[in-house]
């Protein structure tokens, strides 16, 4: 498979995890175990994954000048991701997230943006020669949302494919996913988005044709342990596969950098099959980017046999 080119705008963020047996009420203190800290961000977690796929991947994202920003630089760049594009803020920290995960395998994040919010709608104009030398663009909104808009309207002038993760959840003005070629949301993400609960086959249907009405060309639908979905072009659902959840930190993120990956080279029916295996295994392993797997592992699992090119 020749490696695609792939530039991702986003966020980086040092994650404090602490396992529970179950979500803690409010007032409630609760005994916690296996305190660790591991590089998350949603931005850097598709990099990151990406990459370990086998694509080539620049990050465009913004740290402070801090402990966890040189961390986070230098385990980018063990990578192989180029950070040519990645700015040191002098006065916010790094962004953080506390991270609960549940024995069931689910989480709660709570978020402090800090630096991510120092990547401004003015960085993007100086990456045009950057994206037209890429072959697709991958954002979320953890970065300032009128950031993301510029970014996709660059691409979308560059001639260059852009997926939009719409998460965290939030309301978004149609603009934004009009702009992008490709949207994925989860099944919460779509609800937020849409306004229709997605709790079946159906209601993702009619959510995804919402979305398409707003003029985006491709909606992929992230639904968990169930599969994913496809509506655009045509239209598909495809399982998941079944494995033991210990941590789903990180598992859409897998998913949306595989689809990044593949898309355009695998029929959309495999690329769904072959990003629902980057999130299944994902979600076996603890931490975001300490679980993103390897080409290998994802080839093994989808049963996708890719021809040269
Ligand atoms: O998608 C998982 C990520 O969300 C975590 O790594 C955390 O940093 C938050 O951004």
């Amino acid at each position: 498979m020749k490696a695609k080119k792939i530039a991702v705008v986003g966020s980086a963020n040092m994650d404090l995890v602490m396992r529970v047996k179950d979500f803690p009420k409010p007032g409630e203190t609760l005994a916690g175990k296996d305190f660790t800290t591991a590089h998350g961000g949603k931005g850097a977690n598709q990099a990151v994954a990406a990459a370990r796929l086998g694509a080539q991947v620049s990050f465009i994202g913004a740290v402070g000048r801090d402990a966890f920003g040189t961390q986070q630089r230098n385990g980018l760049k063990a990578e192989g991701i180029d950070l040519r594009y990645l700015k040191s803020d002098e006065t916010r920290p790094t962004g953080t997230a506390i991270i609960l995960v549940a024995d069931s395998g689910e989480n709660m994040i709570i978020l402090d943006a800090g630096a991510n919010q120092s990547l401004r709608p003015e960085d993007i104009p100086p990456l045009k020669g950057h994206f037209e030398a890429v072959d697709h663009l991958v954002c979320q909104l953890e970065t300032p949302h009128e950031t993301i808009l510029e970014a996709l309207g660059l691409a979308k002038s560059c001639n260059c494919f852009s997926i939009l993760d719409v998460a965290p959840a939030s309301p978004l003005p149609p603009e934004f996913t009009a702009r992008a070629d490709l949207v994925t949301p989860n099944e919460s993400e779509a609800e937020i988005l849409t306004g229709i609960r997605v709790d079946s086959l159906e209601s993702a249907r009619k959510a995804a044709e919402t979305i398409l009405s707003w003029g985006t060309r491709h909606v992929v639908m992230k639904l968990g342990a169930k599969g994913s979905y496809y509506l655009g072009e045509s239209e598909c659902f495809v399982p998941s596969f079944e494995v033991q959840a210990v941590d789903t930190t990180g598992a859409g993120d897998a998913f949306t950098a595989a689809l990044a990956t593949v898309w355009g080279t695998l029929p959309v029916a495999d690329a769904l099959r072959f990003s629902n295996a980057a999130g299944a295994l994902a979600a076996t392993v603890s931490g975001a980017q300490p679980s993103m797997p390897a080409l290998k592992e994802v080839v093994r699992l989808a049963g996708i046999t890719f021809s040269e090119q």
